[in-house]
């Protein structure tokens, strides 16, 4: 038996993508709204009004003036960087030898991994993330600790086994054949679990030998509704090492197209420093970028380009804990910023719609997740738009919903969440 709840509040819903339209062309904005659900699902949103007539007798839950939005869609992070986010002074290969991998290597105890997954679970949800795509260890445990966490608060969680075959420490390394076994066993496990989806996930060409990407692959291709997850051109040291390492590549891009890996359905997280060709290929392939930009500035890697935002299928994410926030309000100010830098203002639209529907795109779930669409899961953030002094203050001269949430993107943080719903249960 289910029951229809009414959740009310200021509601915005996205109809299209505000980098392919004039930004505010692309939204509709109810100031006195509501979201039907049901059975965890939406069931349909408008004015308040409206919605109680098609809902005779509904429950309501109402936010007041707390704006309404998809819950906040986590592209690309490390769930077991968790206890080490905000670890200083180095740049990527020596924060990876330095901070990542000891920590890393403590994943093959459940224990550890149970606890760091739901400790990051709650984390993400207390900031209003409602689902994510995370890398693991190379420990198998560390991917069944990640889905049983996802499972136990009723998430939507994109998640595989990191594999790394060399430059890296002994107890962090597995091999091209276990690194296929292992992930593929796991694929069968937990892919279309529930809400759990797999996502075979090669760290990045310099931790794999081509065997291992070869193998990779191969998985994929015989798996070919999977995501994959890797890593792309994030800092200049890293370009260098790649080259040496696979000579005989193009370009980096092409260390993962020699070997199956170049998809539509792949995630290929920071991607700062592209040349022209792995641009035009990732466009041609409709491949997804991934935008961490407190990353960028956090590890010193460079600055996202803002033009690929209009060319490119984008999504954005926090990359904890090489990323140094949880939230992806504190995401989209720094996003703001880095594009800023590039020569491009963001509009407010632009940046919550990377945050939901443009991240779920990236994970081609833009029908289950990051969207208020009818038939989604009911996922949800309620906003507080005047939480904190600072932001109430600069709120209250706002001429438009715009101006109203600009200073929540810019300043707020996980006080700014009222609440957050997870296919339509409330979790605070
Ligand atoms: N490149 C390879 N592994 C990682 C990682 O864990 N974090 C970041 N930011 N970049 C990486
Ligand atoms: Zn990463």
């Amino acid at each position: 038996e289910t029951m229809t709840t009414l959740i009310l509040g200021q509601v915005l819903k996205f109809h299209g993508s505000p980098f392919e339209a004039p930004p505010e062309a692309t939204a509709r904005h109810d100031s006195r709204g509501a979201v039907a659900v049901d059975g965890g699902r939406i069931l349909g949103h408008g004015p308040v009004d409206a919605m109680r007539a098609a809902h005779p007798g509904a429950a309501e839950i109402d936010h007041g003036a707390g704006l309404i939005l998809p819950g906040f869609v986590d592209a690309h992070m490390h769930y077991p960087q968790t206890a080490i986010i905000a670890s200083w002074g180095k740049r990527l290969i020596d924060w990876l030898n330095g901070y990542t991998f000891p920590e890393e290597a403590r994943f093959g105890d459940p224990a550890y991994a149970a606890e760091i997954a739901g400790r990051t679970l709650d984390l993400m949800l207390a900031n209003g993330t409602t689902s994510l795509a995370s890398y693991c260890t190379i420990h198998p445990e560390s991917v069944d600790a990640i889905f049983e966490a996802g499972a136990a608060r009723g998430m939507a969680v994109w998640a595989g086994k990191t594999c790394m075959d060399r430059n890296a420490p002994d107890d962090l390394r597995d091999t091209a054949q276990s690194a296929h076994d292992d992930s593929a066993a796991l694929l069968a496990r937990w892919h279309g679990q529930g809400r759990a989806r797999y996502v075979i996930t090669p760290r990045f060409s310099p931790t794999s030998t081509p065997e291992q990407l070869e193998a990779l692959g191969a998985l994929w291709a015989a798996h070919p509704d999977c995501l994959m997850q890797t890593h792309l051109s994030e800092q200049t040291d890293e370009l260098v090492w790649v080259a040496e390492l696979y000579p005989e590549a193009r370009d980096y891009l092409d260390t993962y197209e020699a070997h199956g890996l170049l998809g539509a359905r792949g995630l290929y997280g920071h991607a700062i420093h592209l040349t022209e060709r792995e641009r035009a290929r990732l466009v041609e392939i409709g491949a997804a970028l991934v935008h961490c930009p407190t990353s960028n500035t956090f590890i010193g890697s460079g600055l996202f380009d803002p033009s690929l935002f209009g060319t490119h299928r984008v999504g954005l994410a926090t990359d904890t804990g090489g990323g140094s926030s949880f939230s992806m309000l504190r995401t989209m100010a720094a996003a703001y910023e880095i594009a800023q830098l590039g020569g491009t203002a963001l509009h407010p639209a632009q940046l919550l719609w990377l945050a939901t529907e443009g991240s779920a795109r990236a994970l081609h779930a833009e029908d289950e997740v990051g969207t208020l669409a009818a038939g989604a899961a009911a996922d949800l953030v309620v906003l507080d738009l005047a939480s904190t002094p600072a932001i109430a203050q600069r709120a209250a001269r706002a001429e438009d919903l715009w101006q109203a949430v600009f200073p929540t993107i810019m300043m707020g943080d996980d006080r700014a969440v009222a609440q957050v719903y997870v296919a339509g249960q409330a979790m605070k």
